[in-house]
């Protein structure tokens, strides 16, 4: 049984991705530093409490268990609050990845898979948007997330490290068999918002602008089903260990929806009215983000197997309602 360190691994995307770690016959540690991750949600292996900018706890981790990969999830995600305060970003982003690194280069931890973003992307300039994209993030978040994969690519050249940055669309939904799910505080994702506001009535809420240059002109987004996700994390360790070259994927249906089709599915889903105000715009926000992923059926021979977004809704639903 390969150990895989999982950093991050108490998280919304992490904990989903130990379970599906654990499934494939790996055994996965979760290292997380708890600020936003959850205890309950390690279910398939330890968890060391810890954050991966401290150099002796990383250290005496791989000690412990000499993994054979890193799987990187561990960073603050939250755009507007990286606007606000990018310090906080730049820390634990990319100084935390670099610690990280320098351990995994030390302790001779030949891969990484790091959870990259179309927030790297910034404005696209042509949708479906493939990796060869131009990658202008215009948010503080996209870009530590960018430094990182130019990191990932030095270390390669420098020290033979193998990486693959898999560049998520929205991630959404939960657990298939109820297990993990979504539990941000502060949530800002649009479908828990949603599905919240359909549950209790309360916040109402918020949509960001219905005047974008969209069909019912609200923004246009690519939901990805976290169990989608945490496949293309296992394929990627396989992909790697079977000598792939390193470089990035992205990972979404191919699809967009619109924040109205996702308001009208979770009304369909849940049998309730969403409450909604519409608001101005906010800075930053391209009218349409969907994925290319073909690179990633191509080389990791993943696809989607949640394309319908009423699924994914369905399992965020069951999910929310459990955990109330
Ligand atoms: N959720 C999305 O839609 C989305 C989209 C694109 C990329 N991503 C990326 O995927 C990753 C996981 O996202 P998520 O939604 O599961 O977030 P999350 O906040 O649920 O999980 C991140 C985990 O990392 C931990 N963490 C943060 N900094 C740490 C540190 N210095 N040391 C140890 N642990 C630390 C947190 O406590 C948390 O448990 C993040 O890197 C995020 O940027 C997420």
């Amino acid at each position: 049984m390969t150990q895989i360190l999982v950093t991050g691994g108490a998280g919304y995307i992490g904990s989903q991705t130990c379970k599906a770690l654990a499934a494939a016959g790996h055994a996965p540690v979760a290292v997380d530093n708890l600020v936003y991750g959850h205890p309950w949600a390690v279910r398939w292996g330890p968890l060391e409490v810890g954050d991966i900018s401290d150099r002796d706890f990383l250290d005496a981790v791989i000690e412990k268990y000499k993994p054979e990969a890193v799987i990187h999830f561990a960073a603050y995600a939250y755009v507007g609050e990286s606007t606000r305060d990018p310090g906080r970003y730049y820390r634990n982003n990319v100084a935390g990845t670099l610690t990280l690194l320098e351990a995994m280069r030390d302790q001779g931890i030949p891969h990484i898979i790091f959870s990259s973003t179309c927030a790297t992307y910034g404005n696209p300039e042509t949708t479906p948007i493939a990796e060869d994209h131009p990658q202008r993030p215009i948010n503080p978040y996209g870009a530590s997330k960018l430094m990182v994969e130019r990191m990932l690519a030095d270390f390669q050249a420098a020290h033979g490290l193998g990486w693959i940055a898999l560049r998520y669309f929205n991630a959404a939904g939960a657990d298939p068999d109820g297990e993990v799910g979504e539990a941000h505080d502060p949530e800002t994702h649009l479908i828990p918002l949603a599905l919240q506001a359909a549950l209790s009535g309360e916040p109402v809420l918020k949509v960001f602008g219905d005047d974008y240059p969209t069909p019912d002109g609200s923004c246009i987004r690519d939901y990805i089903h976290i169990s989608d996700l945490a496949d293309a994390h296992v394929r990627s360790l396989g992909y790697l260990r079977d000598g792939g070259e390193s470089g990035a994927f992205n990972l979404g249906t191919g699809k967009g929806a619109s924040v109205f089709e996702v308001i009208d599915c979770i009304e369909r889903v849940s049998g309730r009215s969403v409450p909604r105000e519409i608001v101005e715009r906010r800075a930053g926000d391209p009218p349409v983000l969907y994925a290319d992923a073909q690179k990633a059926q191509r080389l990791l021979g993943w696809s989607p197997r949640y394309t319908e977004l009423s699924e994914t809704v369905t399992h965020a639903w069951r999910w929310l309602q459990s955990h109330q």
